[in-house]
C-alpha cells in the first residue's frame, strides 16, 4: 500500500484499520485479519478498551515492526499525565513505541490541552511517539497549538464522510501539512445506501463501501473503516484497482448535509 509522509517525516498508508466497539475475540481475531489482508495501520484508543485484544493480534504480525502504524489516543482524563497513559496503551498494545499518539478530544480547558499537548511532544522527544496528532480539534484549536509550539500536529483525525464534509477544516489541514484521517468513513454504513453511491457501485461494478472509501483516497482523506467480518475488511482495502472521474467525485461532493454524528466537540466529552 502506498503511503504519506507526515511532517517530521514519517510514513502513514493510506488506509487504516478502525478499532471502535469491537472488543475480545473479535476484535483480536479482526485484526488479525486485516493485518492477513493488507492493512498496516491501526487505529485504536484507550476509551476502545481493546487495547489489551489488540496486542496478542499484533503479536501474530510476521512481518518488521517498523512495517506497521499503530496509533493510539489519550482521553482527556489522562491529560494530566500523558506520558503514564502512552506508557499504558504501548504496553497493552505490546508495542515499544507508538507510530501516532493523538489527543482523543480538545477538552474545554485551553491551558490543560496545551499543557497535555506539551507532554505529547517530550514523549515524541523521549522516542516513545513517532508523531504528535489530535482529534476532533477545531481550526482556532489547531491555530493555538502551533502558536504555543512552533508547529502544528501532524494528524488530525476527524469525523468525515460524504454526508459530513469538513471541506474548510479539509482546505486548512491540507494547506498546514497537517495529515487527516477521516474517521466513519461510511458513516456507519448509512452512507452506503445513498442513490448517488448505489449508481456510482454499479457504474464502476465495485460496493458502495468501495466507491466512497475511493472517493476518500482521492481527496487525500485517509479513511480507517472498521469490520469484524473477513470478506468486508477485504472488501474495503480493494480499492486501489480503480479510480473514480473529476465529475464522479464533484458528485460524492454534493452530499454533504453539513450535520455530523458526533457530539459537539467543544462540550463533549463533559467534565474535561
Ligand atoms: N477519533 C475519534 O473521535 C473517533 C470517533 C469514531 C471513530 N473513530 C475511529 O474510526 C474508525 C471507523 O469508524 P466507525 O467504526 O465508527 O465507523 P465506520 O468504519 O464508518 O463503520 C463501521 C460499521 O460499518 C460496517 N461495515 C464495515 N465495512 C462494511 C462494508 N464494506 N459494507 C457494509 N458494512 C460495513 C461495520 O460492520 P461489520 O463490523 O459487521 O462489518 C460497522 O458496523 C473507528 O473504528 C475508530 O478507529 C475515531
Amino acid at each position: 500500500m502506498q503511503s504519506y509522509t507526515l511532517s517530521g517525516g514519517v510514513q502513514i498508508p493510506v488506509m487504516g484499520y478502525g478499532c471502535y466497539n469491537a472488543f475480545g475475540a473479535e476484535i483480536e481475531q479482526a485484526v488479525e485479519m486485516a493485518l492477513e489482508a493488507g492493512y498496516r495501520y491501526i487505529d485504536t484508543a484507550e476509551f476502545y478498551k481493546n487495547e489489551p485484544d489488540i496486542g496478542p493480534a499484533l503479536d501474530t504480525f510476521a512481518g518488521k515492526r517498523e512495517e506497521l502504524f499503530v496509533l493510539s489516543k489519550a482521553w482527556p482524563s489522562s491529560f494530566d499525565n500523558m506520558e503514564e497513559a502512552c506508557v499504558r496503551s504501548a504496553k497493552n498494545l505490546h508495542v515499544e513505541y507508538l507510530d501516532a499518539y493523538l489527543l482523543h478530544w480538545p477538552g474545554t480547558k485551553e491551558d490543560r490541552r496545551l499543557k497535555a499537548y506539551g507532554q505529547l511532544l517530550a514523549l515524541a522527544e523521549k522516542g516513545l511517539v513517532r508523531a504528535p496528532g489530535v482529534s476532533n480539534f477545531s481550526i482556532e484549536q489547531l491555530e493555538r497549538v502551533k502558536a504555543e509550539y512552533g508547529a502544528y500536529p501532524a494528524i488530525h483525525e476527524i469525523e468525515c464522510h460524504p454526508s459530513y464534509h469538513p471541506v474548510e477544516m479539509i482546505r486548512f489541514c491540507q494547506k498546514h501539512g497537517i495529515q487527516v484521517i477521516s474517521y466513519e468513513p461510511i458513516n456507519r454504513t448509512a452512507d452506503l445506501s445513498l442513490a448517488p453511491v448505489l449508481q456510482l457501485a454499479e457504474k464502476y461494478e465495485h460496493t458502495p463501501a468501495q466507491i466512497v472509501l475511493r472517493w476518500h483516497i482521492q481527496h487525500d482523506q485517509l479513511p480507517i473503516p472498521k469490520s469484524s467480518n473477513e470478506s468486508r475488511i477485504k472488501e474495503n482495502i480493494a480499492v486501489f484497482d480503480f479510480e473514480l472521474s473529476k465529475e464522479d467525485m464533484a458528485l460524492l461532493d454534493t452530499l454533504d448535509t453539513g450535520k455530523r454524528n458526533g457530539l459537539d466537540p467543544m462540550a463533549f466529552p463533559p467534565g474535561f
